[in-house]
């Protein structure tokens, strides 16, 4: 376990996926029963972006950086720019938010949340990030088990992130693998596998894992910084979203058109489809 997230917080990909999510826990909080939230790997909550690893790639500068403070924002990000401002309050750009952190914040009283960190070290910094909130129950587990461990939850409505660092080369199939587990245990579960756009020939297996995944209906968002084809490293990244909640496809159409063109590198582009449509009563 090689891979320490904080050389990559508050990057393109981050944003892609804490804008999502912070969008399915809007909708989510428009009704009032309560939800739980489940990550499988989770990070450390928090991340200091002067830190030595952030401040050696310096990754943010080219994701969150491009978007904090501007006032010209589309509404869809206030939510999540909120949760960074106010871990930033005198202004400076220092502290982002990792999955739990954003989850936390953007969360009601009435709902739970499972946090689960295999490293070591890193879970100790998740526990001590989480500690005061007694909503949180943090998990050292495998994330691979979280949903058989987890699922069904007392709570009706679940989001589940599932987030590994793709170090394994079958992460991709263990994505899809937690995916049809989660939705054998709970079939409405909100569940979203982000994963990295660098190889097509991978790429073009997990979709077919998808398709033929047990997800009721399952949406694809991908923003590219990069041609699809460059041969080097990160191209940009996607979301499979199985069972997204209603009105999120209609936003992400609204905002991730623009959020590629501010993210661009050498070239911003973006996908929206369903993998899988809603199978619809004959
Ligand atoms: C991409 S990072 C997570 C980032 C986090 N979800 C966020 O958005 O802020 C992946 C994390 O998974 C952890 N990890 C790696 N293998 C794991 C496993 N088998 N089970 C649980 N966590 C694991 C890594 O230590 C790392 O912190």
């Amino acid at each position: 376990m090689n891979y320490r997230h904080a050389f990559h917080a508050g990057n393109h990909a981050d944003v892609l996926k804490h804008l999502t999510l912070s969008r399915i826990l809007a909708l989510l909080g428009k009704k009032e029963a309560p939800f739980a939230y489940l990550d499988s790997h989770a990070g450390v909550g928090l991340y200091d972006l002067q830190g030595d690893q952030a401040s050696r790639t310096g990754e943010y500068l080219e994701g969150i950086a491009r978007l904090w403070h501007r006032d010209d924002l589309p509404p869809a990000l206030a939510d999540y720019l909120r949760v960074v401002d106010e871990l930033n309050p005198d202004g400076e750009l220092r502290y982002y938010p990792g999955s739990p952190e954003l989850a936390r914040c953007l969360s009601r009283p009435q709902d739970r949340l499972h946090v689960n960190e295999k490293h070591p070290e890193d879970g100790r910094l998740l526990k001590d990030n989480m500690a005061l909130d007694r909503r949180v129950a943090v998990h050292l587990g495998e994330g691979w088990h979280l949903a058989r461990a987890l699922l069904p939850t007392a709570e009706k409505r679940v989001l589940m992130l599932i987030d590994p660092p793709f170090e394994q080369a079958d992460d991709l199939e263990r994505c899809v693998q937690s995916l049809n587990e989660a939705i054998g245990r709970m079939r409405q579960a909100i569940v979203v596998i982000w994963y990295p756009i660098k190889d097509q020939r991978q790429l073009k297996r997990f979709y077919q894992l998808l398709a033929a995944s047990n997800a009721p209906k399952l949406l694809r968002a991908e923003l590219y910084v990069h041609p699809v084809d460059n041969p080097l490293g990160l191209n940009g990244s996607g979301l499979a979203i199985a069972n997204p909640p209603w009105g999120l496809e209609a936003e992400l159409l609204e905002w991730l058109p623009w959020l590629a063109k501010q993210l661009a590198q050498s070239q911003g582009s973006w996908q929206l489809d369903w993998v899988i449509e809603e199978k619809k009563p004959a």
